[in-house]
């Protein structure tokens, strides 16, 4: 059989699910933690709070999600042989790796929380960014929460549903249910936010090496890195980058080496949930821990979305791209409270339509777009801003080998396959640009939310505050 660009390009689609979140800890830089903190600042702001093992877990804990618990069967029915589908999860790490290096770059040169948004900002321009973070918060961020949300609710019915599939209203309550906690635990406090992080990423590590079968795997003396002393942001933001892409990568490979050994590729595309065949299969009458393992570790990647997608929110705001009320932080908890409320209630939104086979789809196609964006603003750095300080360096093959892969995926499906849906998610993208002009540019009805701001700020106890760099 021939394999066409439309195989490989939804192989690569489906197996990057899995992957994404290798950038999430990009969104929370100015949140990592300094040897010396400046105790002296009496100012409002978002503390650093996050040393190495939380950076780690916030990269691992989120691109270990649901995906690798499904998708293997999706990439394997789309490029048809085993071989090959391995070859598309390592190519997938790769690009991962790659893309991660570059942001690690990009973090160190540019250390504001934010991601995307931030680099966007200091490099293509105030409109870009906008629009980014207009698709991010309304659209990228809520539909990856729902999805992830959805699976979450898909494992705890799981074991209540053994021969009929469960209702989607008992579904849905479930995901919104995991879409409040997280955002709960999230409001009330950092460190618990970071703690659930951490023992959800120990748990989901656990349980996938359970399936590798490997305890003995190499990756495992990089954990000894992670008890090392206290390093700066500079040090520890490639650090951990490098380390969570590269374990997480060689876990993937493990993991669907051990699918393919225990289970035929038919009996893999038949399964729904192939962690839970294969937990059937070989751990017999244990085989529910896998369940609960799939659900613990989409909670923990839930939480790590959450988490991120809140600072960029915050983030926005306090460049008055967003209304004020979302760059506050609470006055004694010092979370950013108003931008996380605002994020649930949109995921809220979009847990009522969405399905998670669709969400994966259009969430790859926009999420790549803007890597591809953000690449160019670091080609755009490297060759423009030689002089910048940077701590962290790649070279430049790097980053124009990630924009030629982000590129063929972006086209890839529109050109093979077109859509009338893809195009619906470029005029969404570029709606941004006409809410642009009237309401930021143009500083259109100034003092609108002025009242509501004023209320706000009393109801949830929160004041403006300030960068931590
Ligand atoms: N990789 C995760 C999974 O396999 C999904 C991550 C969604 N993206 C994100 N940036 N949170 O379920």
């Amino acid at each position: 059989t021939n394999v066409g660009i439309n195989p490989i390009g939804i192989a690569f689609y489906q197996g990057l699910w899995s992957y994404d979140g290798w950038n999430n800890l990009n969104y929370v830089t100015e949140e990592l933690k300094r040897p010396e903190m400046a105790p002296e600042k009496h100012m409002l702001s978002l503390q650093r709070e996050i040393g190495l093992l939380g950076a780690v877990s916030f990269i691992a804990g989120t691109m270990i999600g649901s995906g690798i618990f499904i998708s293997p069967l999706y990439v394997l029915s789309a490029i048809g042989s085993p071989a090959a589908s391995l070859i598309i999860w390592a190519g997938c790490g790769a690009l991962a790796l790659l893309g991660g290096l570059c942001y690690a770059e990009l973090g160190t040169v540019i250390p504001e929380s934010g991601g995307e948004y931030v680099y966007m900002l200091q490099t293509t321009g105030r409109v870009s960014a906008f629009v980014f973070v207009f698709s991010f918060v309304n659209v990228l961020r809520p539909a990856s929460a729902t999805g992830i949300a959805l699976s979450v609710a898909e494992y705890v019915v799981a074991p209540f549903y053994t021969d009929c599939p469960p209702p989607q209203q008992l579904l849905k309550c479930v995901a919104a249910v995991s879409i409040l906690a997280v955002a709960l635990v999230n409001c009330a406090s950092v460190r618990a936010a970071t703690l659930i992080q951490v023992l959800c990423t120990a748990v989901k590590l656990l349980a996938l090496s359970v399936i590798a079968g490997l305890y003995s795997y190499d990756g495992w003396n990089t954990l000894n890195l992670l008890t090392e002393e206290l390093k700066y942001p500079e040090v520890n933001l490639p650090r951990a980058i490098i380390i969570a892409i590269s374990l997480v990568t060689g876990l993937y490979l493990l993991v669907n080496v051990s699918y393919l050994t225990v289970m035929t590729p038919k009996e893999l595309m038949m399964s729904n949930a192939v962690a839970v065949t294969w937990g059937n299969k070989v751990l017999g009458s244990w085989g529910w821990i896998m369940s609960v393992a799939a659900a613990l570790s989409a909670f923990g990647s839930l939480n790590g979305t959450f988490f991120s997608g809140g600072r960029v929110c915050f983030v926005a705001a306090r460049e008055g791209h967003m209304p004020d009320i979302l760059s506050m932080a609470h006055v004694h908890r010092l979370t950013p409270s108003p931008a996380l409320i605002f994020t649930t209630f949109v995921s809220l939104l979009v847990l009522i339509p969405g399905d998670f086979q669709s969400i994966v789809n259009y969430f790859s196609f926009t999420a790549w777009f803007f890597y591809a964006i953000t690449m160019i603003g670091l080609l755009y750095l490297k060759i423009k801003r030689p002089d910048l300080p940077r701590p962290y360096k790649v070279p430049i093959v790097l980053p124009v080998t990630v924009l030629i892969a982000a590129v063929f995926l972006v086209l890839a499906p529109i050109i093979d396959s077109p859509q009338i849906e893809y195009l619906y998610v470029a005029l969404f993208i570029f709606s941004g640009v006409i809410v642009y002009v009237p309401f930021i540019h143009y500083k259109m009805c100034p003092g609108l939310l002025t009242k509501l701001t004023q209320f706000l700020q009393l109801l949830l106890e929160v004041a403006p505050a300030e960068k931590n760099v």
